[in-house]
């Protein structure tokens, strides 16, 4: 039978076990991101606080937008100083890690996330997956590890590593097989905020929440939480007026560029971090060169307009 792929020559695919936690752990402290197993779908890990690495995610998995990833973490200890754990957040983690929990909670203070991670977002989604492939490569790399599903944008979560190899062919460097998945559906999310728990997403774990908290969904990337700038911005700004902070783009410099190279990959990495100093500058709107419409540059282009969209 005739395998049609989406996508080039295959990828490298080992069996997990410590060879391939090894070579996992390599790729991910170069920013490469690697497809590792859970107890829910593949993920496509990266290191959460190194911005070019989630880049390079949001980059192999298509994503038109940037949704806020899911950071994964090998135990509560790591969880705690990466985000703020009111009661009601430590008693879930505590009775459901590790599994398929995810808690959208507050960031810490001095959290080391990456602002692209989050995308921008004040709050960061925490998961302890029970797969020991998954906790395996956290404690290899040292690093908690933002993973979303390892599928292209649009298409179905993979619970076998065939699914990622055939769905993301050479646009990931190595998939770690740990066969079928458990679950084979993603985790539940929920939120906690002020005492109260919210659920995101429905999964494998029912915390008994009745139907109707689901009215209240956040459909990614379209959350009216997502992080935008209190300043008019203004795109497609070769040149900029004297009371505006401009971020430029290859060829246009700006008072700060996304990069001078023009490289979409160090573009997306930085496009969070530019947009916070623009806030901080002291002019009152903020300029943005133009980007190319192709590969990242349409996530790009996708969060600059809704920063630049009037507020309702
Ligand atoms: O089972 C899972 O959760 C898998 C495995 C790989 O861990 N991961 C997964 O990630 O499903 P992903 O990126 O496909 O879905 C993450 C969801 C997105 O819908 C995103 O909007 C939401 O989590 N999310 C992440 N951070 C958030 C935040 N700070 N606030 C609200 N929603 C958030
Ligand atoms: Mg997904």
């Amino acid at each position: 039978m005739v395998q049609v792929k989406d996508q080039g020559p295959a990828p490298r695919v080992l069996r997990y076990g410590p060879e391939a936690i090894a070579a996992a752990a390599r790729l991910v402290a170069r920013g490469i991101p690697v497809a590792v197993p859970t107890e829910t779908v593949y993920g496509l890990a990266a290191d959460a606080t190194d911005a070019r690495a989630v880049a390079r995610i949001y980059e192999a998995k298509g994503r038109p937008q940037f949704n806020p990833l899911i950071v994964h973490v090998a135990t509560i200890d790591q969880a705690l100083a990466l985000a703020r754990f009111e009661p009601a957040a430590g008693q879930l983690a505590e009775q459901y890690w590790p599994g398929p929990l995810t808690l959208v909670l507050p960031l810490a203070e001095d959290s080391p996330i990456a602002a692209l991670t989050t995308a921008g977002l004040p709050t960061v989604a925490l998961r302890c997956s029970a797969h020991p492939a998954m906790r395996d490569l956290i404690l290899a790399s040292g690093r908690p590890l933002a993973a979303p599903s390892a599928n292209p944008s649009g298409r179905v979560s993979p619970t076998r590593a065939e699914h990622v190899v055939a769905a993301l062919g050479d646009r990931v460097a190595l998939v770690i097989d740990g066969g079928p998945t458990l679950h084979g559906l993603e985790s539940t999310i929920v939120a906690v905020a002020d005492g109260e728990v919210r659920l995101l997403r429905p999964g494998p774990i029912d915390l008994g929440l009745a139907a109707g908290d689901l009215r209240g969904i956040e459909a990614p990337g379209q959350m009216s939480s997502h992080y935008a700038p209190a300043k008019p911005l203004r795109l497609e700004a070769n040149i900029a007026q004297p009371d505006e902070w401009h971020i430029g783009f290859g060829a246009v410099r700006g008072d700060v560029s996304l990069s001078e190279a023009g490289d979409l990959v160090e573009a997306a990495a930085r496009l969070f971090d530019l947009l916070h100093a623009a806030e901080r500058s002291d002019r009152c709107a903020i300029a943005v060169a133009p980007i190319p419409e192709s590969g990242l540059g349409i996530a790009i282009n996708d969060r600059l307009r809704r920063a630049g969209a009037p507020r309702a």
